[in-house]
């Protein structure tokens, strides 16, 4: 059977509480989610501070799709598809730079304004312009229309129609806000790099897992176990390292995990750590309360950093951490094969060491040498081969299902809920057929 313009077989995998095999492992359908999901869905791009000067960009993917994000000249970030109009070669080729007033494409020179605009091209005269005018390469690189900042977050939907940002994200800003906010002057800088991870397994098995509860005391114990077990075969007053305080709570118990709590929001957002998260209790950082009251008011800068998220995922495919400064984006590469890179924040005017947690966790955590990351792919790995067997065909999520959960969105439940992933595969089935047409 083909899914090709069969929307109705399409939403047929998706069922209340579980999901078929194919989602992870059938070549159409992930030509499918390139050509329509991660068209329909407000995908992130990058973050403002990674082009701060005009012709600074960057080059990335959107689903498929190889895109340059530019700071054009009048100092807006303008999104365009990195496809020379002439004979289709990649015009950026590298990951970042500064590109000056212009881009030049390596074949044969034609250039093009950081908006897309064509330029010049070498030889002009040869070129009727009549002629040029009606082709399509007149019109230069094809920018994509629908781009949004938001507090130097930048998003684009590649299709023309669907939901606007708001209507997309809706409540689910808030996790991005309060971020931002834990700076004490309201800015956040990518600091510290990108950690790449190429990952053999369905980009989706990594957004269930950042709201998986259920697998940290089970997949880590050997991992953070370990290190829980080391330390506390140190002497008596040794300081807790900074690493031990990370690795520990990944290994509470079912409970801390069911009082943590999780909301889930409209089109597939939801986040975990509602009443406490693993990150609630690392010790504060001298200096940096001091800075946030001076900012923003002794209410205010308890109410900004008394929010103890978890995991935000925002649908399709990044999950940021508020309270330690970290955005996860899964890159789709194959039904099989994920390029996941962890980027990290500095908090802009607060003190240094908050940076340096940021950095470690990623490095502890989400590293392609981290022992609790390995943990994780080596359950991918099983998962997306076990899928290939004809033993069963769905993938479970009946965890703490109810019937009335359509209906009530934005409340907190259980934290070892799977509500969010089933959030996350209703949104899948809607966004990947919503473009799709009907087989005549
Ligand atoms: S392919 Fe780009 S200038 Fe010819
Ligand atoms: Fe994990």
């Amino acid at each position: 059977m083909s899914y090709r313009n069969n929307p109705t077989a399409v939403q047929a995998l998706v069922r209340p509480a579980e999901v078929h095999k194919d989602l992870f492992i059938d070549e159409e359908i992930f030509a499918l989610e390139m050509e329509h999901l991660f068209a329909n869905t407000w995908v992130y791009v990058g973050h403002g501070s990674q082009v701060p000067n005009a012709g600074d960009f960057i080059t990335t993917t959107i689903g498929d799709q190889p895109v340059i994000m530019v700071r054009h000249t009048d100092k807006t970030v303008r999104v365009l598809h990195n496809r020379c109009p002439h004979k289709g070669v990649m015009v950026a080729g590298d990951t970042c730079g500064n590109t000056g007033k212009f881009f030049r494409c390596p074949y044969h020179a034609w250039t093009f304004k950081t908006d897309g605009a064509l330029l010049s091209i070498p030889l002009k005269k040869g070129y009727d312009s009549a002629v040029l005018q009606q082709c399509e390469a007149s019109h230069g690189m094809a920018p994509v229309e629908n781009v949004r900042d938001y507090r130097d977050f930048i998003f684009c939907r590649l299709n023309p129609e669907g939901l606007s940002f708001e209507e997309f994200f809706g409540e689910s800003l808030s996790t991005i806000d309060n971020m931002v906010d834990r700076s004490p002057e309201g800015r956040l800088e990518v600091a510290g790099g990108v950690l790449r991870y190429l990952h053999d397994c369905n980009w989706k098995m990594l957004v269930d897992n950042q709201t998986d509860t259920c697998h940290p005391m089970v997949a880590h114990e050997s991992s953070a176990g370990t290190a829980v077990r080391v330390w506390e075969d140190a002497p008596e007053g040794t300081p807790k390292p900074m690493a031990v305080e990370q690795f520990a709570p990944f290994i509470s118990p079912y409970e801390f995990f069911e009082g943590m709590g999780i909301r889930v929001w409209e089109n597939g957002h939801g986040h975990t750590g509602v009443h406490n998260s693993i990150h609630a209790a690392y010790s504060s950082v001298p200096g940096y309360m001091e800075a946030m009251v001076a900012a923003y008011g002794e209410e205010r800068a308890h109410q900004i950093l008394a929010d103890t998220r978890h995991n935000t995922i925002y649908f399709p495919n990044i999950m940021v951490k508020g309270p330690i400064q970290t955005l996860r984006l899964f890159k789709p590469l194959a039904a099989n094969r994920t390029l996941v890179e962890s980027w990290t924040f500095r908090l802009v005017g607060a003190p240094d060491l908050l940076l340096e947690r940021t950095l470690m966790y990623n490095r502890l955590i989400n590293a392609p040498t981290s022992v609790v990351g390995h943990d994780d792919h080596e359950v991918y790995q099983r998962s997306q081969r076990g899928l290939h067997s004809r033993g069963r065909d769905w993938v479970n999520v009946a965890r703490l299902y109810e019937p009335t959960e359509p209906e009530r969105k934005n409340e907190a439940v259980n934290g070892t809920s799977e509500w969010q992933m089933r959030n996350q595969y209703q949104a899948w089935a809607r966004f990947t057929t919503a473009s799709m047409k009907e087989h005549a």
